[in-house]
């Protein structure tokens, strides 16, 4: 017998093709109110979940007692209690690495569009208000050769790094958990601690996963220890900052500008104040959003699901001490 799968996130049809070659899978495009309870009769006997976002705890996995592998297409975890899932020997694996050169695009559009204000003038022009020269007060701030303070340098801190680099000669500092050899090598990034971080980059970019660590990473302090002319960018989770600090750091000059892909919560709340900032850049949480890698990203997932169950290691499972167990 095929083992049950549910795929509850919309997925290219070869995605969904691949997985039914070895799964019986139910398949729901998105989860809503609606169809909640439907998802949950499924989830009694499903013996793997592909998809993003749901938050996986005691509480769900209770409800899953046959379940032996949880697959999010995303590269961010922090949907998972992971302590919760190794105890019942239920693997976990996530996307990395596939989304790391277009997230970084995106990350690269944010600084540009915030340093040069380009939404603000896109508005401008559509508007018809250009009807003469373009005046001092629309001008923005360079980018190039500037220093990039890159928090979290991963595989698309890496890739962001490499850009600044290479496309921009910017020089780069980073602050990560432990030492990136090859960011240093490579792109010249330099190690230092956040303060010094903070006090010395004309953009700061925050891409940490989101852990109880690096919870609210960014609060009133740090954000007073930026310089007054520097540009702020998250793209990691909206958790990672405290928002009414940001918000207090915006609105008194402590701050120029932020570019910002994530919120808490998403969909950002339509009375945000951060919304009607004119030097604040606001994206919804669009960084892998491409066609390809949303594409590569679901296939990875794919085949976590399947090698999970077929009873191999899954390419990118997370908690390497869960052993894969196969169908019983
Ligand atoms: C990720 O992969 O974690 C992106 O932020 C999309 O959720």
């Amino acid at each position: 017998m095929k083992p049950k799968v549910i795929v509850y996130k919309k997925v290219d049809q070869k995605v969904l093709e691949y997985i039914k070659q070895t799964c019986d899978v139910v398949y729901f495009e998105k989860l809503d109110s609606q169809n909640y309870s439907e998802f949950l009769h499924a989830l009694k006997d499903a013996h793997g979940i592909l998809g993003v976002g749901l938050k996986i705890d005691n509480s769900l996995l209770d409800q899953a007692l046959q379940l032996k592998i949880v697959c999010n297409v995303s590269v961010g975890y922090d949907n998972l209690d992971l302590l919760e899932l190794s105890k019942r020997g239920i693997m976990a694996a996530n996307t990395p690495e596939v989304l790391n050169e277009t997230v970084a695009d995106t990350i690269m559009g944010l600084i540009i569009a915030a340093a040069r204000r380009m939404p603000e003038l896109d508005d401008w022009v559509k508007t018809g208000k250009w009807d003469a020269n373009l005046a001092e007060k629309w001008f923005g701030v360079d980018v190039h050769h500037k220093v990039l303070g890159i928090i979290g340098m991963g595989g698309i801190g890496t890739a962001v790094a490499k850009r600044a680099h290479f496309g921009f000669d910017m020089d780069i500092l980073y602050h990560n958990r432990s030492r990136n050899p090859d960011a240093e090598q490579i792109y010249g990034a330099t190690y230092c601690s956040l303060e010094e971080l903070l006090n010395q980059s004309d953009f700061v970019c925050l891409m940490t996963p989101l852990t109880p660590e690096t919870e609210k990473l960014m609060g009133k302090r740090e954000f007073e220890q930026m310089k007054e002319s520097a540009i702020f960018i998250n793209a990691s989770r909206g958790k990672t900052v405290d928002e009414e600090a940001l918000i207090h750091a915006l609105q008194n000059g402590e701050i120029l500008a932020a570019g910002l892909d994530v919120f808490e919560p998403e969909p950002v709340k339509k009375d945000n104040p951060l919304l009607s900032m004119k030097n604040v850049v606001t994206l919804p949480h669009i960084g892998s959003a491409t066609m390809e890698t949303r594409f590569n990203m679901a296939m990875l997932a794919a085949e976590n699901l399947v090698a999970g169950l077929r009873g191999d290691v899954p390419p990118t499972l997370i908690q390497s001490e869960v052993h894969t167990k196969s169908l019983d």
